[in-house]
Protein backbone atom coordinates (compact mmCIF):
# COMPACT_ATOMS: atom_id res chain seq x y z
CA UNK A 1 0.00 0.00 0.00
CA UNK A 2 1.21 3.17 -0.73
CA UNK A 3 2.53 5.05 2.76
CA UNK A 4 -0.49 7.76 1.52
CA UNK A 5 -2.93 5.73 1.27
CA UNK A 6 -1.67 3.47 4.72
CA UNK A 7 -1.85 7.23 6.27
CA UNK A 8 -5.55 7.79 5.49
CA UNK A 9 -6.56 4.57 6.44
CA UNK A 10 -5.00 4.58 9.73
CA UNK A 11 -6.50 8.27 10.39
CA UNK A 12 -9.76 7.38 9.42
CA UNK A 13 -9.56 4.14 11.81
CA UNK A 14 -8.58 6.29 14.67
CA UNK A 15 -11.54 8.59 14.09
CA UNK A 16 -13.48 5.30 14.52
CA UNK A 17 -11.93 3.86 17.52
CA UNK A 18 -12.30 7.42 19.06
CA UNK A 19 -16.31 7.44 18.03
CA UNK A 20 -16.42 3.89 19.36
CA UNK A 21 -14.58 4.90 22.79
CA UNK A 22 -16.77 7.92 23.02
CA UNK A 23 -19.57 5.35 22.71
CA UNK A 24 -18.59 2.95 25.05
CA UNK A 25 -17.45 5.80 27.69
CA UNK A 26 -21.26 6.47 28.13
CA UNK A 27 -21.73 2.99 28.55
CA UNK A 28 -19.14 2.42 31.53
CA UNK A 29 -20.76 1.40 34.26
CA UNK A 30 -19.25 3.81 37.21
CA UNK A 31 -17.46 1.78 40.21
CA UNK A 32 -17.50 4.69 43.05
CA UNK A 33 -14.77 4.16 45.34
CA UNK A 34 -17.34 4.69 48.68
CA UNK A 35 -19.09 1.11 48.56
CA UNK A 36 -18.70 -0.34 45.16
CA UNK A 37 -22.08 0.82 44.31
CA UNK A 38 -22.59 0.99 41.24
CA UNK A 39 -24.67 3.39 38.59
CA UNK A 40 -25.36 2.88 34.54
CA UNK A 41 -25.35 5.93 32.63
CA UNK A 42 -27.07 6.20 29.12
CA UNK A 43 -25.87 9.13 27.09
CA UNK A 44 -24.76 6.09 24.49
CA UNK A 45 -28.25 6.97 22.55
CA UNK A 46 -26.87 9.96 21.53
CA UNK A 47 -24.30 8.33 19.26
CA UNK A 48 -25.77 6.24 16.63
CA UNK A 49 -25.04 2.46 16.44
CA UNK A 50 -23.52 2.07 12.84
CA UNK A 51 -20.09 3.75 14.18
CA UNK A 52 -19.78 0.73 16.56
CA UNK A 53 -20.42 -1.88 14.11
CA UNK A 54 -17.87 -0.08 11.62
CA UNK A 55 -14.87 0.26 14.18
CA UNK A 56 -15.92 -2.93 15.83
CA UNK A 57 -14.41 -4.36 12.23
CA UNK A 58 -11.98 -1.87 12.00
CA UNK A 59 -8.12 -3.70 12.33
CA UNK A 60 -5.57 -1.88 11.34
CA UNK A 61 -3.32 -3.66 12.56
CA UNK A 62 -4.45 -7.13 11.71
CA UNK A 63 -1.53 -8.48 13.73
CA UNK A 64 -2.65 -10.75 16.41
CA UNK A 65 -6.26 -12.07 15.38
CA UNK A 66 -7.37 -12.54 18.82
CA UNK A 67 -10.70 -12.30 17.66
CA UNK A 68 -10.80 -15.50 16.19
CA UNK A 69 -9.18 -17.04 19.50
CA UNK A 70 -11.03 -15.01 22.30
CA UNK A 71 -14.24 -16.81 22.59
CA UNK A 72 -17.24 -14.39 24.06
CA UNK A 73 -18.88 -17.16 26.02
CA UNK A 74 -19.82 -17.81 29.24
CA UNK A 75 -17.06 -17.76 31.72
CA UNK A 76 -15.62 -21.30 32.42
CA UNK A 77 -12.08 -22.45 33.07
CA UNK A 78 -12.84 -25.32 31.15
CA UNK A 79 -12.91 -23.17 28.42
CA UNK A 80 -9.40 -21.88 28.17
CA UNK A 81 -7.64 -24.21 26.60
CA UNK A 82 -4.72 -25.79 28.21
CA UNK A 83 -1.43 -22.74 28.68
CA UNK A 84 1.51 -25.39 27.59
CA UNK A 85 4.48 -24.50 29.66
CA UNK A 86 6.83 -26.75 29.08
CA UNK A 87 7.40 -25.91 25.48
CA UNK A 88 6.58 -22.09 25.97
CA UNK A 89 9.27 -19.75 23.39
CA UNK A 90 9.07 -16.39 23.65
CA UNK A 91 8.34 -14.37 20.36
CA UNK A 92 10.08 -11.50 20.48
CA UNK A 93 8.83 -10.19 16.79
CA UNK A 94 5.51 -10.50 18.01
CA UNK A 95 6.44 -9.12 21.20
CA UNK A 96 7.95 -5.87 18.93
CA UNK A 97 4.93 -5.63 17.10
CA UNK A 98 2.42 -4.91 19.75
CA UNK A 99 4.61 -2.61 21.53
CA UNK A 100 4.72 -1.03 18.21
CA UNK A 101 1.04 -1.03 17.91
CA UNK A 102 0.28 0.27 21.14
CA UNK A 103 2.28 2.91 21.12
CA UNK A 104 0.08 3.97 18.14
CA UNK A 105 -2.08 4.60 21.40
CA UNK A 106 -0.78 6.10 24.09
CA UNK A 107 3.22 6.26 24.96
CA UNK A 108 3.22 4.58 28.57
CA UNK A 109 6.20 6.10 29.32
CA UNK A 110 4.31 9.37 29.00
CA UNK A 111 0.95 8.46 30.04
CA UNK A 112 2.30 6.52 33.37
CA UNK A 113 1.93 9.65 35.21
CA UNK A 114 0.86 13.12 35.12
CA UNK A 115 4.04 15.64 35.43
CA UNK A 116 4.77 18.58 37.81
CA UNK A 117 4.95 21.10 34.54
CA UNK A 118 1.32 20.28 33.21
CA UNK A 119 -1.01 21.51 36.71
CA UNK A 120 -0.75 23.83 39.53
CA UNK A 121 -2.80 23.01 42.87
CA UNK A 122 -6.44 24.87 42.63
CA UNK A 123 -6.62 22.99 38.83
CA UNK A 124 -9.98 21.24 38.15
CA UNK A 125 -9.75 17.76 36.97
CA UNK A 126 -12.92 15.81 35.60
CA UNK A 127 -12.97 12.24 36.58
CA UNK A 128 -12.26 9.82 33.98
CA UNK A 129 -15.49 7.65 34.41
CA UNK A 130 -18.05 10.59 36.19
CA UNK A 131 -17.29 13.13 33.61
CA UNK A 132 -19.70 15.53 35.63
CA UNK A 133 -17.28 15.63 38.84
CA UNK A 134 -14.50 17.05 39.56
CA UNK A 135 -11.84 17.16 41.93
CA UNK A 136 -9.03 20.35 42.45
CA UNK A 137 -5.45 19.80 42.86
CA UNK A 138 -4.84 19.94 46.18
CA UNK A 139 -1.10 21.13 47.23
CA UNK A 140 0.03 17.91 48.71
CA UNK A 141 -0.94 16.25 45.57
CA UNK A 142 0.89 18.68 43.54
CA UNK A 143 4.22 18.46 45.63
CA UNK A 144 3.72 14.82 45.08
CA UNK A 145 3.75 15.13 41.17
CA UNK A 146 6.92 14.09 39.26
CA UNK A 147 8.83 15.86 37.66
CA UNK A 148 9.53 13.39 34.79
CA UNK A 149 8.39 10.60 34.10
CA UNK A 150 9.11 7.62 36.96
CA UNK A 151 9.56 4.69 33.99
CA UNK A 152 12.05 7.55 31.96
CA UNK A 153 14.06 5.32 29.96
CA UNK A 154 13.68 2.24 31.83
CA UNK A 155 14.18 -0.86 29.82
CA UNK A 156 14.13 -4.62 31.73
CA UNK A 157 14.40 -8.22 29.84
CA UNK A 158 12.48 -10.00 32.11
CA UNK A 159 9.44 -8.04 33.97
CA UNK A 160 6.63 -9.80 35.97
CA UNK A 161 3.41 -8.91 36.17
CA UNK A 162 1.58 -10.00 39.91
CA UNK A 163 -1.50 -10.24 39.43
CA UNK A 164 -3.66 -11.09 43.09
CA UNK A 165 -5.41 -14.49 42.18
CA UNK A 166 -5.60 -16.99 45.05
CA UNK A 167 -4.25 -18.90 42.55
CA UNK A 168 -0.50 -18.18 43.86
CA UNK A 169 -1.59 -19.38 47.01
CA UNK A 170 0.98 -22.84 47.92
CA UNK A 171 2.70 -22.19 44.35
CA UNK A 172 6.02 -21.62 45.76
CA UNK A 173 6.75 -18.91 42.80
CA UNK A 174 8.27 -16.25 45.33
CA UNK A 175 11.85 -16.86 44.18
CA UNK A 176 10.87 -17.08 40.35
CA UNK A 177 8.64 -14.10 40.50
CA UNK A 178 11.45 -11.90 42.31
CA UNK A 179 13.98 -12.71 39.22
CA UNK A 180 12.49 -10.97 37.23
CA UNK A 181 14.42 -7.30 36.67
CA UNK A 182 11.04 -5.57 37.06
CA UNK A 183 8.56 -6.70 39.53
CA UNK A 184 4.77 -5.15 39.09
CA UNK A 185 2.68 -5.59 41.33
CA UNK A 186 -1.09 -4.48 41.94
CA UNK A 187 -3.29 -2.49 44.66
CA UNK A 188 -0.92 -2.78 47.32
CA UNK A 189 -1.11 -6.47 48.08
CA UNK A 190 0.57 -7.67 50.92
CA UNK A 191 3.84 -9.35 50.82
CA UNK A 192 5.61 -9.91 54.13
CA UNK A 193 3.18 -12.91 54.93
CA UNK A 194 2.94 -14.82 51.36
CA UNK A 195 6.57 -13.93 49.89
CA UNK A 196 6.98 -17.71 49.36
CA UNK A 197 4.37 -17.81 46.74
CA UNK A 198 4.23 -14.28 45.71
CA UNK A 199 7.84 -12.95 46.35
CA UNK A 200 8.75 -9.41 48.02
CA UNK A 201 10.33 -7.82 45.27
CA UNK A 202 8.30 -4.49 43.99
CA UNK A 203 9.83 -2.14 41.50
CA UNK A 204 5.87 -0.62 41.09
CA UNK A 205 2.96 -1.32 42.80
CA UNK A 206 -0.76 0.50 41.89
CA UNK A 207 -3.06 1.66 44.79
CA UNK A 208 -6.58 2.32 44.04
CA UNK A 209 -7.99 4.51 46.37
CA UNK A 210 -10.31 2.03 47.64
CA UNK A 211 -7.35 0.08 48.96
CA UNK A 212 -7.25 2.71 51.79
CA UNK A 213 -10.98 1.64 53.02
CA UNK A 214 -10.74 -2.35 52.16
CA UNK A 215 -7.61 -2.91 53.07
CA UNK A 216 -6.97 -0.44 55.86
CA UNK A 217 -10.36 0.11 57.43
CA UNK A 218 -9.79 3.99 56.20
CA UNK A 219 -6.98 4.38 58.81
CA UNK A 220 -10.07 4.89 61.60
CA UNK A 221 -7.41 4.88 64.00
CA UNK A 222 -3.88 4.73 65.21
CA UNK A 223 -3.16 0.93 64.34
CA UNK A 224 -4.71 1.12 60.75
CA UNK A 225 -2.53 4.41 60.12
CA UNK A 226 0.24 2.48 61.01
CA UNK A 227 -0.01 -0.53 59.17
CA UNK A 228 -0.55 2.03 55.88
CA UNK A 229 2.47 3.82 56.92
CA UNK A 230 4.28 0.60 57.06
CA UNK A 231 3.11 -0.91 54.20
CA UNK A 232 4.23 2.01 52.15
CA UNK A 233 7.86 2.37 53.82
CA UNK A 234 8.16 -1.24 52.86
CA UNK A 235 8.13 -0.24 49.30
CA UNK A 236 11.34 1.62 49.73
CA UNK A 237 11.93 3.47 46.48
CA UNK A 238 9.11 1.87 44.12
CA UNK A 239 7.23 3.63 41.88
CA UNK A 240 3.58 3.99 43.70
CA UNK A 241 0.99 4.15 40.86
CA UNK A 242 -2.51 6.33 42.20
CA UNK A 243 -4.99 6.28 40.12
CA UNK A 244 -6.28 8.99 41.33
CA UNK A 245 -8.46 10.82 38.79
CA UNK A 246 -11.04 7.45 37.58
CA UNK A 247 -13.87 7.65 39.85
CA UNK A 248 -14.99 9.85 42.06
CA UNK A 249 -15.32 9.21 45.54
CA UNK A 250 -11.53 8.75 46.86
CA UNK A 251 -10.27 12.23 46.67
CA UNK A 252 -10.16 12.02 50.75
CA UNK A 253 -8.23 8.79 50.71
CA UNK A 254 -5.51 9.95 48.46
CA UNK A 255 -5.28 12.79 50.25
CA UNK A 256 -4.80 10.73 53.48
CA UNK A 257 -1.71 8.42 51.90
CA UNK A 258 -0.46 11.71 50.24
CA UNK A 259 -0.10 13.40 53.48
CA UNK A 260 1.17 10.20 55.50
CA UNK A 261 3.74 9.85 52.69
CA UNK A 262 5.17 13.87 52.90
CA UNK A 263 4.92 13.96 57.06
CA UNK A 264 7.03 10.64 56.97
CA UNK A 265 8.74 11.15 54.03
CA UNK A 266 8.19 7.74 52.94
CA UNK A 267 10.54 6.82 50.23
CA UNK A 268 8.28 6.30 47.33
CA UNK A 269 8.15 8.02 43.60
CA UNK A 270 4.48 8.89 43.53
CA UNK A 271 2.72 8.47 40.04
CA UNK A 272 -0.55 9.49 38.93
CA UNK A 273 -1.98 8.25 35.65
CA UNK A 274 -2.69 10.49 32.79
CA UNK A 275 -6.49 11.05 31.89
CA UNK A 276 -6.29 9.54 28.56
CA UNK A 277 -4.40 6.56 29.57
CA UNK A 278 -7.42 4.33 29.95
CA UNK A 279 -9.17 5.36 26.47
CA UNK A 280 -5.86 4.97 24.72
CA UNK A 281 -5.29 1.20 26.32
CA UNK A 282 -9.45 0.74 25.69
CA UNK A 283 -8.65 1.78 21.94
CA UNK A 284 -6.15 -0.45 21.22
CA UNK A 285 -7.78 -3.53 22.51
CA UNK A 286 -11.31 -2.64 20.63
CA UNK A 287 -8.70 -2.23 17.43
CA UNK A 288 -8.49 -6.16 18.15
CA UNK A 289 -11.61 -6.69 18.34
CA UNK A 290 -11.16 -7.33 22.92
CA UNK A 291 -14.35 -5.68 23.74
CA UNK A 292 -13.41 -4.83 27.46
CA UNK A 293 -15.67 -2.50 29.34
CA UNK A 294 -12.81 -0.91 31.64
CA UNK A 295 -9.37 -2.62 31.47
CA UNK A 296 -8.48 -3.81 34.88
CA UNK A 297 -5.05 -3.14 36.68
CA UNK A 298 -3.78 -6.07 35.55
CA UNK A 299 -4.52 -5.44 31.91
CA UNK A 300 -3.44 -2.27 31.83
CA UNK A 301 -0.01 -3.06 33.37
CA UNK A 302 0.51 -5.68 30.98
CA UNK A 303 -0.35 -2.70 28.04
CA UNK A 304 2.54 -0.20 29.34
CA UNK A 305 5.01 -2.87 30.40
CA UNK A 306 5.24 -3.35 26.72
CA UNK A 307 7.00 -0.53 26.38
CA UNK A 308 9.73 -1.02 29.10
CA UNK A 309 9.87 -5.31 29.30
CA UNK A 310 11.15 -7.66 26.37
CA UNK A 311 9.41 -10.54 28.08
CA UNK A 312 6.73 -10.06 30.12
CA UNK A 313 5.20 -12.59 32.49
CA UNK A 314 2.07 -12.83 34.17
CA UNK A 315 1.59 -14.65 37.73
CA UNK A 316 -2.00 -14.61 39.79
CA UNK A 317 -3.94 -14.25 36.76
CA UNK A 318 -6.83 -16.25 37.34
CA UNK A 319 -10.35 -15.06 36.87
CA UNK A 320 -12.23 -18.89 37.70
CA UNK A 321 -13.49 -19.83 40.97
CA UNK A 322 -12.48 -23.04 39.87
CA UNK A 323 -8.35 -24.29 39.33
CA UNK A 324 -7.47 -26.50 36.63
CA UNK A 325 -7.77 -29.42 38.88
CA UNK A 326 -11.57 -28.15 40.14
CA UNK A 327 -10.38 -27.09 43.40
CA UNK A 328 -11.51 -23.67 44.92
CA UNK A 329 -9.21 -20.86 44.11
CA UNK A 330 -9.73 -17.50 46.56
CA UNK A 331 -10.65 -14.48 44.55
CA UNK A 332 -6.86 -12.24 46.13
CA UNK A 333 -4.42 -14.64 47.89
CA UNK A 334 -4.77 -12.31 51.02
CA UNK A 335 -8.39 -11.59 51.90
CA UNK A 336 -12.00 -12.52 51.67
CA UNK A 337 -13.39 -11.02 48.92
CA UNK A 338 -15.50 -12.90 46.66
CA UNK A 339 -16.10 -13.16 42.49
CA UNK A 340 -17.59 -10.33 41.43
CA UNK A 341 -17.09 -9.97 37.62
CA UNK A 342 -19.92 -12.45 36.94
CA UNK A 343 -22.47 -10.16 38.32
CA UNK A 344 -23.81 -7.50 35.27
CA UNK A 345 -22.24 -4.60 37.80
CA UNK A 346 -18.85 -5.43 37.66
CA UNK A 347 -17.33 -3.16 35.56
CA UNK A 348 -14.80 -5.57 34.31
CA UNK A 349 -14.18 -8.47 32.03
CA UNK A 350 -12.64 -10.86 33.39
CA UNK A 351 -12.81 -14.16 31.70
CA UNK A 352 -12.52 -12.18 27.90
CA UNK A 353 -8.99 -10.24 29.36
CA UNK A 354 -7.56 -13.48 30.44
CA UNK A 355 -8.65 -15.61 27.59
CA UNK A 356 -7.17 -12.77 25.39
CA UNK A 357 -3.75 -12.94 27.54
CA UNK A 358 -4.53 -17.08 26.99
CA UNK A 359 -3.78 -16.19 23.05
CA UNK A 360 -0.89 -13.81 23.48
CA UNK A 361 0.88 -16.70 25.66
CA UNK A 362 0.12 -19.36 22.97
CA UNK A 363 1.42 -17.30 20.11
CA UNK A 364 4.95 -16.82 22.36
CA UNK A 365 4.11 -12.62 23.04
CA UNK A 366 3.74 -13.31 26.99
CA UNK A 367 4.05 -15.75 29.58
CA UNK A 368 1.19 -16.66 31.60
CA UNK A 369 1.75 -18.89 34.47
CA UNK A 370 -1.09 -20.25 36.31
CA UNK A 371 0.72 -23.39 37.85
CA UNK A 372 3.24 -23.89 40.70
CA UNK A 373 6.97 -22.92 40.41
CA UNK A 374 10.18 -25.33 41.50
CA UNK A 375 12.09 -24.07 44.52
CA UNK A 376 14.80 -23.70 42.59
CA UNK A 377 13.34 -20.64 40.66
CA UNK A 378 13.56 -22.06 37.82
CA UNK A 379 10.31 -22.44 35.54
CA UNK A 380 8.55 -25.03 35.19
C1 LIG B 1 -17.17 -20.61 21.42
O1 LIG B 1 -17.80 -21.37 22.43
C2 LIG B 1 -19.04 -21.92 22.03
C3 LIG B 1 -19.67 -22.58 23.24
O2 LIG B 1 -18.74 -23.24 24.04
C4 LIG B 1 -18.78 -22.89 20.88
O3 LIG B 1 -20.01 -23.44 20.44
C5 LIG B 1 -18.13 -22.16 19.73
O4 LIG B 1 -17.80 -23.06 18.71
C6 LIG B 1 -16.86 -21.46 20.21
N1 LIG B 1 -16.32 -20.66 19.16
C7 LIG B 1 -15.03 -20.65 18.84
C8 LIG B 1 -14.63 -19.74 17.74
O5 LIG B 1 -14.21 -21.33 19.44
C1 LIG C 1 -14.44 -29.10 33.45
O1 LIG C 1 -13.90 -30.23 32.85
C2 LIG C 1 -13.66 -31.31 33.74
C3 LIG C 1 -13.02 -32.47 32.99
O2 LIG C 1 -12.46 -32.04 31.81
C4 LIG C 1 -14.98 -31.75 34.38
O3 LIG C 1 -14.75 -32.79 35.31
C5 LIG C 1 -15.61 -30.56 35.09
O4 LIG C 1 -16.87 -30.92 35.60
C6 LIG C 1 -15.77 -29.38 34.14
N1 LIG C 1 -16.22 -28.25 34.90
C7 LIG C 1 -17.18 -27.43 34.47
C8 LIG C 1 -17.51 -26.30 35.38
O5 LIG C 1 -17.71 -27.55 33.37
C1 LIG D 1 3.39 -27.47 23.07
O1 LIG D 1 2.65 -28.33 23.92
C2 LIG D 1 1.27 -28.39 23.60
C3 LIG D 1 0.60 -29.25 24.63
O2 LIG D 1 1.46 -29.75 25.58
C4 LIG D 1 1.09 -28.95 22.21
O3 LIG D 1 -0.29 -28.96 21.87
C5 LIG D 1 1.83 -28.05 21.22
O4 LIG D 1 1.75 -28.60 19.92
C6 LIG D 1 3.29 -27.92 21.63
N1 LIG D 1 3.92 -26.95 20.74
C7 LIG D 1 5.13 -27.12 20.26
C8 LIG D 1 5.65 -26.02 19.40
O5 LIG D 1 5.80 -28.10 20.49
C1 LIG E 1 6.36 -14.93 15.82
O1 LIG E 1 5.37 -13.97 15.50
C2 LIG E 1 5.40 -13.52 14.18
C3 LIG E 1 4.43 -12.39 14.06
O2 LIG E 1 3.15 -12.78 14.49
C4 LIG E 1 5.10 -14.68 13.26
O3 LIG E 1 5.12 -14.25 11.92
C5 LIG E 1 6.13 -15.78 13.48
O4 LIG E 1 5.79 -16.91 12.73
C6 LIG E 1 6.20 -16.15 14.94
N1 LIG E 1 7.33 -17.02 15.15
C7 LIG E 1 7.22 -18.19 15.76
C8 LIG E 1 8.47 -18.96 15.93
O5 LIG E 1 6.14 -18.63 16.15
C1 LIG F 1 -11.74 24.15 43.81
O1 LIG F 1 -11.39 25.22 42.96
C2 LIG F 1 -12.45 26.12 42.75
C3 LIG F 1 -11.98 27.14 41.72
O2 LIG F 1 -10.66 27.51 41.95
C4 LIG F 1 -12.82 26.80 44.07
O3 LIG F 1 -13.90 27.66 43.87
C5 LIG F 1 -13.20 25.72 45.04
O4 LIG F 1 -13.46 26.29 46.30
C6 LIG F 1 -12.12 24.69 45.18
N1 LIG F 1 -12.59 23.60 46.00
C7 LIG F 1 -11.87 23.08 46.94
C8 LIG F 1 -12.48 21.96 47.69
O5 LIG F 1 -10.75 23.49 47.20
C1 LIG G 1 -1.78 -24.86 50.96
O1 LIG G 1 -1.08 -25.89 51.61
C2 LIG G 1 -1.48 -26.06 52.97
C3 LIG G 1 -0.55 -27.07 53.61
O2 LIG G 1 -0.34 -28.16 52.75
C4 LIG G 1 -2.94 -26.47 53.04
O3 LIG G 1 -3.35 -26.60 54.34
C5 LIG G 1 -3.78 -25.40 52.34
O4 LIG G 1 -5.13 -25.80 52.27
C6 LIG G 1 -3.29 -25.14 50.94
N1 LIG G 1 -4.00 -24.01 50.40
C7 LIG G 1 -4.46 -23.98 49.16
C8 LIG G 1 -5.21 -22.76 48.74
O5 LIG G 1 -4.28 -24.90 48.38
Amino acid sequence: MPLVFRTLLFGFVTLLVVVLIIDDIAEVEEETANNGHSKKMNLHQLLPKPHRQAAAHADPTTLTRLSKDVNRSSPNYNNTAKLSSNNWTFNKTLSNLIRKNILRFLDPERDISILKGTLKPGDIIHYVFDRHSTTNISENLYRLLPTASPMKNQHHRRCAIVGNSGILLNSSCGPEIDSHDFVIRCNLAPVEEYYRDVGWRTNLVTMNPSVVQRAFQDLVNEEWRDRFLQRLQSLSGSVLWIPAFMAKGGEERVEWALRLILLHTVDVRTAFPSLRLLHAVRGYWLTNNVHIKRPTTGLLMYTMATRFCEEIHLYGFWPFSLNPQGKPVKYHYYDTLKYEYTSSSSPHTMPLEFRTLSTLHRQGALRLHTGTCDVEGRPQ
